[in-house]
């Protein structure tokens, strides 16, 4: 079930602080987000959150985005001063290399421990995101079964659970909790596309029009190889073509295009019909470009 959520200026600010506070206890942060939108799942604001600890982001749910796009995305993070590894928490696919970069990224502190003589100190981390992404599914599978919580410690925050991922990484085990961004629209609806608010947000109908646009734009062939229509530009007729396909009928016999769009969506959420990205790397650059330069 996709999570719904909602969110005002009382809980981002109860949220900012909690993580905040969080942030003091730990050596690096990892930041998840859907590899399918790497731009509209990602707050803005953590990054002045996060100050100078490294960072790690993962580009989760990689096994349902489009593998390019994947590597098109970790070059645009990687760029940014992010170590960036694709990654597919349901099954654990990508876990070496996030060991990998969690102690790249915590390098400098252990040479820093090393100096004063202190050896084996493991690192510590937490896990940020936008609700939905997986950070739960991430830290339950990447603990693995041998969940050992490491309890309170002098000196930390009383309450504060450390999950042991492995012997170089204490993970905090209750993630952070970030919101999405709200300003702009297109975010909005892609996050409505995967799954991550509830629909009634946007219309059913509007995004399984939206999807199929999308689609036939970006993935021609795709609708096409999945269900056997012809395609179209008019996305309101392709609608109605998968609707026929579909047989979704309402009772007077008149096609049902909110129930289609529905199946729609949930084939594309669940990678049913493919592995795709909805953003492109250029279309946001170029958008983050002129929102800095046209301010309102
Ligand atoms: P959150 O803590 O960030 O809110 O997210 P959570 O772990 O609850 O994950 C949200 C949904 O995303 C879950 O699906 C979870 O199984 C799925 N998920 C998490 N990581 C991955 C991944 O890397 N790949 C894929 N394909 N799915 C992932 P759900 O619909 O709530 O439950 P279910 O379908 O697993 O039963």
């Amino acid at each position: 079930m996709a999570m719904q959520y909602q969110w005002y200026p009382g809980h981002m600010t109860k949220a900012k602080r909690q993580i905040q506070e969080d942030l003091k206890l730990v050596d690096v942060i990892i930041e998840l987000v859907d590899a399918r939108i790497p731009y509209s799942s990602k707050n803005p604001d953590i990054q002045a959150m996060a100050a100078n600890k490294p960072r790690v982001l993962l580009l989760n749910k990689a096994d349902l985005a489009d593998a390019k796009k994947n590597t098109l995305w970790k070059e645009y993070y990687e760029n940014q001063g992010y170590l960036v590894v694709p990654v597919n928490s349901k099954s654990g696919d990508g876990a070496k290399e996030v060991g990998k970069v969690i102690a790249q990224a915590c390098k400098e502190k252990t040479e820093r421990d090393r100096k004063k003589g202190i050896l084996n100190r493991p690192v510590r981390a937490m896990v940020v995101g936008i609700p939905n992404v997986g950070k739960s599914t991430f830290i339950n599978t990447f603990a693995g079964k041998a969940i050992a919580k490491t309890g309170n410690k002098p000196g930390v925050t009383k309450g504060k659970q450390w999950i042991r991922l492995n012997k170089d990484v204490e993970l905090l085990d209750t993630p952070g909790i970030l919101w999405p961004k709200f300003e702009d629209q297109s975010v909005g609806l892609c996050i409505a596309l995967i799954g991550s608010i509830n629909d009634e947000i946007l219309v059913t109908t509007e995004l399984g029009f939206e999807l199929c646009r999308f689609l036939t734009a970006e993935y021609p062939g795709a609708l096409t190889a999945k269900y056997g229509i012809e395609e179209c530009q008019d996305a309101n007729e392709l609608l109605q073509r998968f609707a026929k396909k579909r047989a979704c009928l309402s009772k007077g016999g008149v096609l049902d295009i909110d129930k289609a769009s529905g199946f729609l969506l949930d084939d594309f959420r669940n990678g049913k019909i493919g592995q795709f990205t909805l953003e492109q790397v250029k279309q946001r650059v170029d958008k983050s470009e002129n929102e800095k330069t046209v301010s309102e």
